[in-house]
């Protein structure tokens, strides 16, 4: 007999989170595209990003193993998960980590925002 597995809901978009990213077509120009999304509490900005079909370079897949997907959470931070040992630690090796960068595979959504997050043209 199939072992019955118990699925959990998803909760309900409820944050708000700005996301400026500079699209193919806004490259060397210092333009980014703005996106207003509503993201899921435990959303990571990754997987909220991806949702949307907004393209935010993943190298390791989301494992916390590059830096590719560096953003900066600009507002609300508090709103966000804290970067564990293994994220600060990834982050150093990141192209100009500041007090605002975070890797967006790691970052999870746990408040009630408003997170806004900029993506840097160099990861
Ligand atoms: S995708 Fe590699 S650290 Fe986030």
């Amino acid at each position: 007999m199939a072992r019955r597995t118990a699925l959990r809901p998803l909760a309900r978009p409820t944050v708000p989170l700005t996301l400026f990213i500079a699209e193919p077509e806004d490259a060397g120009d210092g333009q980014r595209t703005r996106y207003q999304l509503m993201a899921r509490p435990g959303d990571t900005i990754l997987e909220l990003a991806l949702r949307h079909g907004i393209a935010i370079e993943h190298q390791c897949g989301g494992i916390c193993n590059c830096t590719t997907c560096h953003v900066h959470v600009s507002e609300g931070p508090e709103h966000m998960s804290t970067p564990d040992e293994d994220e600060r630690h990834r982050l150093h090796r990141a192209t100009a980590p500041g007090p605002t960068s975070r890797l967006a595979c790691q970052a999870t959504v746990i408040g009630d925002g408003p997170v806004t997050i900029i993506v840097p043209e160099e990861p």
